[in-house]
């Protein structure tokens, strides 16, 4: 499929299936040869659930482990700024090394959010990894230590992207035509 509707509004194929395998597979490689200690995994859902499983599975890493966290910052193709608490940790994560499982960055707000509350949970080291980065619209000043693809400012679906909701089960990712 070369174009997608989802709601009122027309996508074009933007990265196909097979070039997000190629990304995966080299953000691993890379996330691999760390050799981060006891790495906690921490995808930020919803958007993340389909990147964190795949990379997941490519990483060999002694006694990596993954959680799950959520929080809620976009409505529509607007980001809205506003984030809410963290969902998801429940044990002590203190001293833990934490790689961060991000979709895509944006703005950056929401990654300055979860920072912020990893911080208070006292974790050893957080690094991030993001699958897509749209520089021009990040305001942050926050390292981003692994990124699959930078992107324009698009509005981007698929591969657990979404767009008010729906979207996410497509497996290449589209963009935004104008
Ligand atoms: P930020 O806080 O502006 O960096 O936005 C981060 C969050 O907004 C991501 O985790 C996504 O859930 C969502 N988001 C940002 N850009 C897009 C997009 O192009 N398509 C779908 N969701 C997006
Ligand atoms: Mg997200």
């Amino acid at each position: 499929m070369n174009n997608v509707k989802l709601h009122n509004k027309y996508f074009e194929m933007f990265i196909s299936e097979n070039e997000i395998n190629a990304i995966i597979h080299t953000m691993a490689k890379n996330i691999n040869e760390l050799r981060i200690s006891d790495p906690l995994f921490i995808a930020v859902l919803n958007g993340s659930f389909l990147f964190a499983a795949d990379v997941m599975r490519k990483i060999n890493i002694p006694n990596a482990e993954i959680s799950f966290i959520k929080l809620t910052s976009y409505s529509g193709t607007k980001s809205t700024g506003d984030v809410n608490k963290l969902i998801g940790i429940n044990g002590d994560i203190s001293g833990r090394n934490i790689i961060i499982l991000e979709d895509i960055i944006d703005t950056g707000i929401t990654l300055e959010k979860i920072m912020s509350l990893l911080k208070k949970e006292n974790v050893a080291e957080i690094k991030v990894a993001t699958l897509l980065f749209k520089p021009k619209a990040y305001k942050k000043d926050i390292t981003i230590n692994f990124i699959g693809k930078s992107i324009p400012n698009d509005f981007v679906v698929g591969y657990g992207l979404d767009y008010d909701e729906i979207g996410r089960n497509l497996p290449h990712i589209y963009k935004l035509k104008h």
